[in-house]
Formats: structure tokens, sequence, C-alpha cells
């Protein structure tokens, strides 16, 4: 059997596409049972920042705190009682397991669930709390492709139903209905949608609603730089495995997106960006801070995506935040690939001579009055005459790094940057 994914298929060339407007129509009167409708919010700092009207539609606020239930549910509730009672399997980074879990437990249906190790303990715990009893939670793997190939030989092996993340018409359709809601609620069409992208799931159902209904709005699909599979697929006409895939923004990592979504976001006419981490890291912690938002990664993305847009100033923009299972700990990685990316971070290899008030020199001659040592790690080597340190320092503005580094070049001291992202960083920092 080949890894599920690799061989790819044009199913729209082959049949009409199952997932039109009508199906996410039908799709939004068999979720609204469990569903919320969730507030379509206006956004103070992002409206002033783009001159346009920014709305957030705010999918953080589901009962499993993104949009994920409406995918899963919308395919569950149409299983029949023989499928049902064979009970279901999916994968999932975490959310579609929590819309799984939930459904399950909505359903009476008893759900298996392949997470990957990458997955955060949080949503780990918030997939046993929803579903209950109805649900196993098997860890697997350490990526989502992982915990695919298991899910697929488990339903193989005991004729249980796979739910898929994205690439099914069912799950599509499910979560294309946040479409409708936000022009129902907006009370018109918005000029631009931007959304977050993983396997495409999500762009599919929103993008086929749209262009069907109001071929006018823009749909743009926002996807991380390190898992930027759905821009892979549009340059080479299918999609394609990435080579390497950054977990970092859990929801969104995904290696190649669908064959069902790939196809429905290429006739939607919906175009993609790309969103550095970095600056990602930067918006989720505006979010908390401005707007008292908790984002998971791949919920700021459509957010950090404005930036790089051009906007018609008094344009109206809706932002889908997708997701809010945030796991706490991970607060400490987010500040700090903020502060690289906004240049307030860097880190050096100092080589001290071993002798007394070699650091007292460093303190008086090189830190300026606002610069901060965030990290020292220092090992005295007695047996020679320089001890290397790694210190980290936090500037207060950026442009203090020239005068930072003059500083360092005139202390005769044997200094090394670090650079971000390279293989000494990783080591070391
Ligand atoms: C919060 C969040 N946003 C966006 C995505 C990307 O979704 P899709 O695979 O539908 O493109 C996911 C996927 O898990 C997610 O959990």
């Amino acid at each position: 059997m080949e890894r599920a994914g690799l061989a790819w298929v044009d199913v729209s060339n082959a049949v009409p596409s199952p997932v039109t407007a009508a199906t996410i129509d039908a799709a939004a009167a068999r979720v609204a049972e469990v569903v919320s409708r969730t507030p379509l919010e206006l956004n103070a700092r992002l409206s002033q920042a783009t001159g346009a009207q920014v709305w957030l539609k705010r999918e953080d606020l589901q009962p499993v705190r993104s949009y994920k239930i409406r995918g899963a549910y919308n395919l569950i509730v149409q299983l029949d009682h023989d499928a049902r009672a064979r009970g279901v399997v999916c994968a999932s980074a975490g959310n579609h397991a929590q819309g799984v879990a939930l459904a399950c437990q909505r359903l009476g249906v008893h759900g298996r669930i392949f997470v990957p190790g990458t997955t955060p303990r949080q949503k780990r715990e918030r997939i046993v709390t929803l579903g209950g009893t109805d649900v196993e939670v098997i860890v697997v793997g350490d990526s989502y492709e992982d915990a695919l190939w298991a899910a697929q030989l488990d339903s193989d092996a005991s004729g249980a139903v796979m739910v898929p993340a994205f690439d099914d018409p069912r799950t599509i359709s499910g979560q294309g209905t946040v479409a409708p809601e936000i022009v129902e609620q907006l009370g018109s069409a918005p000029d631009v949608v931007v959304l977050p992208v993983g396997g495409g799931g999500l762009i599919a159902g929103i993008g086929t609603w749209l262009a069907d209904r109001h071929p006018a709005t823009r749909t743009v699909g926002a996807e991380p730089m390190g898992a930027a599979s759905m821009t892979a697929a549009m340059d080479a006409g299918r999609p394609v495995p990435l080579e390497s895939v950054d977990p970092f923004v859990d929801g969104a990592a995904v290696g190649t997106v669908g064959q069902h979504t790939y196809p429905l976001v290429r006739d939607a006419g919906a175009g993609i960006v790309t969103v550095d981490e970095g600056h990602l890291c930067t918006e989720m912690l505006r979010l908390y801070q401005s707007d008292g938002i908790i984002a998971e990664p791949a919920g700021a993305l459509a957010t950090a995506a404005l930036d790089g847009l051009e906007i018609e100033p008094g344009s109206t923009v809706v932002c889908v935040v997708s997701g809010g299972n945030n796991d706490v700990s991970r607060y400490g990685e987010i500040l700090e690939r903020s502060l690289i990316h906004r240049g307030l971070k860097h880190y050096f290899l100092v080589s001290f001579p071993q002798e007394p008030g070699a650091l007292r020199r460093f303190l008086d001659d090189v830190l300026g009055p606002d610069d901060d040592i965030t990290l020292f790690d220092y090992v005295k080597r007695n047996n020679r005459e320089n001890g290397p340190a790694l210190i980290g320092i936090e500037l207060a503005d950026r442009n203090d790094l020239p005068g930072l580094l003059a500083r360092l070049d005139d202390s005769q001291l044997g200094v090394e940057q670090v650079p971000p992202g390279s293989p000494m960083f990783h080591y070391l920092v």
C-alpha cells in the first residue's frame, strides 16, 4: 500500500465537484444544531492600520475553539446506522480531533483519534474532555502524515469510517459554512476574506461558496512560510509534497494539500500568500495584548497576512480567526521569535580573557544604557587564556544594534554573532 497523499488525480476533471454552494448551504442547516454562530467583530487596531474596515470572524469562540467542528459534524451526522455502529477514525494535529470528539460525543459514535507527537498537550487534553468515553486518543509519529497513515491502516483493518481533516467533500462543505454566516452577519458581501490554509479545507469551502454567490469578493489564503503546501501546489499545478515542514504552526503544518481541496481552491480563483513565522508571533502577541484574543499560531495567520496585502482604503475585509487552542507553555517561544523578528534580540559568542575584571569591562564599555542581558552562559576553563560565553542581549530599539556592534568591535574581545535560524543558533539557543 502506498502512503496516502502522494498519488494525485485531478478529481475536478473527472466528475462535477461534489462541493458546491448548495452542498455548503445544506451543511449549514445540518451543523446549526451543534455549531455556534460565532461573533463577527470590527477590529479597531487593524482597521486603523489598513484604512479599511477590518472584521474578525471569531471561530476561536466555537465550543471546540476552532471552526473544525463544522466539517467533522457535517460528515459524521450523515453516516447511516451501520457506519455509525462501526465507529470513526481520524488523524489530526489537534483541532480536527476536537471537532470529531465533540461530534462523536453528541451523536454517540465511537471514535479513535490519531495525533502526532507534536500535538500540544493542551489540545490532547481538550480532545479527551470533549469526547469523554466515546473517544480514544492514540499518539503516533511526529507529523500529521504519520498520524494519517496510522488512521488509514486502522480504518482498513477495522471498517471504521475515516473522517478526513480536510480532504473530503463533506468536511469541506462543513468548513464552508463560515462563508454564508459572514455575509449574513455583515448584511452584505465583504470585499476581501482572508483565512488560514493548512490542507485547504477551509479555503476550499469558503472560496467555493463566495465564488458562486459573491464572485466580486476576493478570497485570500494565508499559509506559514515553513509549510507553504498550497503555494507549492499552485506553482506545480497539482498537490506536491513539501521536502520539509516546520511544525511550529501546528494547525496548518501540512506537507501536501488535498486532492479535493486543491482544484476547488484553484477554480475559486483564491490568492495565496505566505506569512513569516516571526511576524506571525508578533501578531499573536498583538492579538493577545491589544485585542484580548487568545489565538493559536494558525488562528493568527489571517490577521498577520494583512500587513503584506494590498488593501483598498475604505474597503470591507473579514479575517477568520480560525482557532484559539494555544498551549500557555508556548508563549515563551512566541515572545522570543517575535523579538528576534523585530530585530530586538541578538545572541553573541564572546571570548573573555580569564582575568579579574573582564566581565566588568564588558558591562561598562560594551553594553548601552538600554541594552539588557537576557542570557549569560559562561564556562571558565582553567587551562586556557580565554573562556567563551553565550550572551543574549535585548535592545529597546532595533536601531541600537549598529552602536552595540561597534562597541563589541572596539572591545578587542573575540565576538561572533549567532545568526537566527543558523545551525549554530539552533544548537546553542
Ligand atoms: C486553527 C486552524 N486554522 C487553520 C487550519 C487549516 O485548515 P485547513 O486544513 O482546512 O486548511 C487548521 C487545521 O487544522 C486549524 O486547526
